[in-house]
């Protein structure tokens, strides 16, 4: 009898105990999958919100991209950690990097490439706020006098019947950094270089850069084919900006065609460029300039 009742005891307790177990490894299970989650969540909302900045969406350049000439962004290069030797370029390690370094960052026809870097100290003194009615994606920042032709533009496509938004603009050093960290995150380091700047080599930390937008393909190759891109294309230069990557100049450049990135280098140097045919950066290799 006695033997009976430390039997069913031990029934019950050992019962508890396994009900018990099972419970904390149900919470447990549960937890870990919202903590993940919640931790891709917030990787995703960084890209997003980066994404929204500037290039490459998975939808847009790479497909076309992928589609075209060059094959190797794929997605073997997904979450591709940034090799030590290609770790960003900070303007200190310049020369060290075989870079030149730009000595005025204010010059309007300064040249920013892959050879070449901006310090990473170097922001522009006379930035201003991108009016409201611009629809800027968020504050963003121009320097005065490409502000001020970027008024002039944004009323004469207005008339036009065409409304640009502004995605884009002036971008710090460290604010290019995580950019760029962010897409190699995502996409690869050899995919990021093809769409994104690293920090010092971005023209955005020039202030005098407009990513523009305001259709359904923003920040896509289809961007050019939208009325917001064709009146661009058609008009941008007669107020001071010019378009840096064209299509077909990943070759010169490094980048990708990216048909709402415009830089603003003075009315007349923006003529002068569009009469050359050139590729921005050709053109400014034309030009005197300073490296430290
Ligand atoms: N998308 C251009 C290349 C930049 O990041 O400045
Ligand atoms: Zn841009």
């Amino acid at each position: 009898m006695v033997l009976r009742k430390c039997g069913i005891i031990f029934s019950v307790v050992a019962a508890l105990i396994v009900l018990g177990l099972l419970t904390y490894m149900a919470f447990d299970l549960f937890y870990a999958e919202n903590k993940y989650s919640g931790a891709e969540e917030e990787k995703d909302e960084l890209i997003n919100q980066t994404a929204e900045e500037e290039s490459l969406t998975d939808e847009s350049g790479f497909s076309s991209v992928e589609t075209g000439e060059n094959e190797e962004a794929s997605s073997e290069d997904n979450g591709e950690e940034l090799p030590e030797e290609s770790s960003m370029v900070v303007g200190e390690d310049a020369e060290k990097d075989g870079l030149q370094v730009v000595a005025d960052g204010d010059y309007l026809l300064a040249l920013v490439t892959k050879d070449t870097t901006l310090r990473s100290d170097y922001e522009p003194v006379d930035l201003v706020q991108v009016p409201d009615y611009m629809y800027p994606s968020r504050p963003l920042q121009l320097r005065q006098e490409a502000m001020e032709n970027l008024e002039e533009l944004w009323s004469a496509a207005e008339q036009e019947g065409v409304i640009l938004h502004i995605i884009s603009a002036y971008r710090s050093f460290s604010y290019q950094e995580g950019l760029f960290q962010s897409y190699a995150d995502k996409y690869g380091v050899n995919a990021a270089n093809r769409f994104s700047a690293r920090p010092g080599q971005s023209e955005h930390q020039l202030g005098t850069v407009v990513d523009f937008g305001g259709t359904t393909v923003d920040l896509k190759a289809e961007f050019a084919d939208t009325d917001q891109g064709r009146w661009l294309a058609d008009h941008a230069h007669y107020y001071g900006f010019t378009l840096s990557y064209p299509r077909g100049g990943e070759a010169t450049t490094g980048y990708i065609f990216e048909p709402w990135h415009y830089r603003y280098i003075g009315r007349e140097a923006a003529m002068q460029w569009k009469n050359s045919g050139k590729i921005l950066q050709e053109f400014l290799q034309e030009k005197p300039q300073n490296f430290e």
